[in-house]
Order: structure tokens, then C-alpha cells, then sequence
């Protein structure tokens, strides 16, 4: 017994919030000790690992020939799983400052309602990459807990987390989801439909980081107060030459329409399913927003306007589900209450 409370001590536990566009770690007493793109190099030759995180990003789009960069996660969910285990190893290794021989306790934000044969393919990365007892939690409860709602009590909290790959939708009482809906529309479709503007309407390829400045820059889901517009680079698709074009916050608005609106109905839908009592709840205490797509300029209004309910952007949109899975270390009866494996 007391052997372990002074593991315990030195204890090396981590929370992870694993997803699709980032993936951060949380280590007890020491905060956000990684925060990096969901992304890895692979020299596809050698079936080498050549950069992870911040490194593999910066080489997306130049590298050579033989080398490609991977999202080991696409809607959510582990898509190649090997490259999963490697991010994930990386990462936790990287997070004990490589020291190999710590094996911690790891606690995993998965999206809500995930397959088990999603849940089992988090769990052996997690394993492999070392880690002795991993918990896995639903990502609305912990982004709720991050952002910092009183989820253990019995009026009802809706979080909506628009991420990378999904939009995970949460009503929360009690420490529980009342209802839970996610769907594989997030940030980077976004960013696709932004390659497709710049295809359809002015011959120009771009790639990812490009169509991703362009949303963060004059991205919108509702109309601006003021008109913006911004130089654009990329390969002109009939000469092959490079060209700048300008595009505006207006055409840019109009391609993201679609994305918008599959959000703002789900969000609709999920209030048409509230339990009546909890829908009281929620005109007074409102929506709140936190995943990285939330920041997209005006989309709070945007909801606010279809919904009539207030909407609150959490104070850090890229770490509430990581700054929940943390808090979960730490309240040991919460997490074997919440967790679901
Ligand atoms: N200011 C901004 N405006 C619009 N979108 C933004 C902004 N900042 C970041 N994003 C987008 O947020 C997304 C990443 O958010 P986040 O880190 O919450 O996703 P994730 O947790 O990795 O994905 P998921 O939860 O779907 O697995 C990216 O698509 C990114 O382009
Ligand atoms: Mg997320």
C-alpha cells in the first residue's frame, strides 16, 4: 500500500485528448505538456518514421517524393492504426522527457458514441505505446469539465465541441449524457470546401495549410461587419504556373454555408431531443462552444440567431477536452464513474 501511494507520488499520469487536427497532453502538476498536430512523416521506402507532431506538419506539402505525411485520425477516429500507436508513443514519451521506463496511467478523450471496435483501436495504441491502465471517456463530458460546467449537477448543460473531423454534441446532468450526438463535420471540411472555392471559381490549386489560413483569416458564418478580402497563392490549374488571387470574406462565407448549416441543424435536432425539463435549463443557461472550428468568426451568432439561445465561447476552445480529461486524474471517483471501457 505504501509502495503505491509513493508511485503514486511520482505519479506519471497523463490525460490526452487525442484528435483528429490536434492532440494535446495533460501531465499531473505540470499542465499542457504537449500540444502538436495530429500528424506524422513516414518514409514510405523504409517504413520509417521521420517526424512527428509540429515537425511532420511544417514538412506537409514539401516533402520529397518518398516521404508522405499522415492524420493517423480522420473523423474522429483512428484511421491507420500503426501510425496512431506512433503519434501516441511519441507523444506520452516526449510528455516524461523521454524517460522510457515510466509506464502512466492514461486517461483518453474519445468522440461520444464511438464503435468498441473504435474504442479497442484507441485502447491497444494506448497500450502499446506503453501506458498500464488507460481510461477512456466521451469528449462532451470532458470538454464540459474543461470549459469549466458544473456538470455533477441536475440541471442540464449543452456543450457543442466542433473539431477537426467531428462536431460532438453533448446535453449533460448530473455527471452524465442525457444526449449525445457526433457528426463527421468539423474544421477540415471546411478547409475542403475552401480547395474547391479556389478550384471552381478561380483555376487555383492550393493546398490544406493555405484553404486553413484562409477560414482562420476571413472565414465566416455570418455576414462581417466589415468586408475583408486576402491575397491567395497557389498553382494556377491551367498554365501550372504560380498565380495570387484575391478572395473575399463573401465567397468564402457562401462555401462554408453547407458545413454551417449541417451544424447549426444538429444543434437544432438536439434540442427537439432535450428531455422538456432540461430544455428550461438550457434557455437560461445556453450553449457552449469550444472545439477549434468555433472560433470560425460569427458562428456563435450564427446559432444564436437560429436558436435563441445564448451562446458562450469557452475561454480556450483548443484544450477544454484535454483541461477536463486532466481534472478527471485527479477525481479518481469521477473518472471510474464516467469512464466507458
Ligand atoms: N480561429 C479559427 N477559426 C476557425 N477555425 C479554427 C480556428 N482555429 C482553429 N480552427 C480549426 O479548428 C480545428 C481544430 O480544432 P480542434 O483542435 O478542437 O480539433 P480536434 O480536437 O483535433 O478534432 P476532433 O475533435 O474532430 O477530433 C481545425 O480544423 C482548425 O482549422
Ligand atoms: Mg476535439
Amino acid at each position: 500500500m505504501k509502495a503505491r501511494s509513493i508511485t503514486r507520488l511520482f505519479s506519471s499520469d497523463l490525460a490526452v485528448d487525442l484528435g483528429t487536427a490536434n492532440t494535446l497532453v495533460f501531465a499531473n502538476g505540470k499542465g499542457i505538456v504537449v500540444n502538436e498536430p495530429s500528424m506524422i512523416a513516414m518514409n514510405v521506402n523504409a517504413d520509417e518514421v521521420i517526424a512527428v507532431g509540429s515537425d511532420a506538419r511544417m514538412m506537409r506539402g514539401r516533402t520529397p517524393r518518398d516521404v508522405i505525411s499522415v492524420r493517423p485520425l480522420r473523423d474522429g477516429v483512428i484511421a491507420d492504426f500503426k501510425a496512431a500507436e506512433q503519434l501516441l508513443s511519441y507523444f506520452i514519451q516526449k510528455a516524461h522527457n523521454r524517460k522510457v521506463m515510466v509506464r502512466p496511467r492514461v486517461v483518453i478523450g474519445i468522440p461520444s458514441g464511438s464503435t468498441e471496435v473504435e474504442k479497442r483501436a484507441v485502447l491497444d495504441a494506448a497500450y502499446r505505446a506503453k501506458a498500464s491502465e488507460v481510461y477512456l471517456v466521451e469528449q462532451p463530458l470532458a470538454a464540459a469539465l474543461g470549459a469549466g460546467l458544473p456538470i455533477n449537477e441536475p440541471s442540464a448543460n449543452m456543450i457543442v465541441d466542433i473539431g477537426g473531423g467531428t462536431t460532438d454534441i453533448g446535453v449533460l446532468s448530473l455527471a452524465g449524457i442525457v444526449y449525445a450526438q457526433s457528426i463527421r463535420v468539423g474544421g477540415n471540411e471546411m478547409d475542403d470546401a475552401i480547395i474547391e472555392l479556389l478550384k471552381r471559381e478561380h483555376s487555383l490549386l492550393i493546398g490544406e495549410r493555405t484553404a486553413e489560413a484562409i477560414k482562420i483569416e476571413i472565414g465566416s458564418a455570418a455576414p462581417l461587419p466589415a468586408a475583408m478580402s486576402l491575397p491567395v497563392k497557389g498553382r494556377d490549374l491551367v498554365s501550372g504556373l504560380p498565380k495570387v488571387v484575391t478572395v473575399t470574406d463573401s465567397e468564402v462565407r457562401t462555401c462554408l454555408q453547407e458545413c454551417v448549416q449541417v451544424i447549426v441543424d444538429a444543434v437544432r435536432i438536439a434540442l427537439e431531443r432535450v428531455p422538456p425539463e432540461l430544455s428550461g435549463d438550457l434557455t437560461e443557461r445556453g450553449i457552449v462552444l469550444t472545439g477549434g472550428g468555433s472560433m470560425l468568426k460569427n458562428l456563435d451568432k450564427r446559432l444564436r440567431d437560429e436558436t435563441g439561445l445564448p451562446m458562450c465561447l469557452a475561454d480556450d476552445p483548443l484544450s477544454s477536452v484535454v483541461a477536463g480529461t486532466g481534472k478527471m486524474l485527479s477525481d479518481f471517483k469521477l473518472l471510474r464513474r464516467v469512464s466507458v471501457n
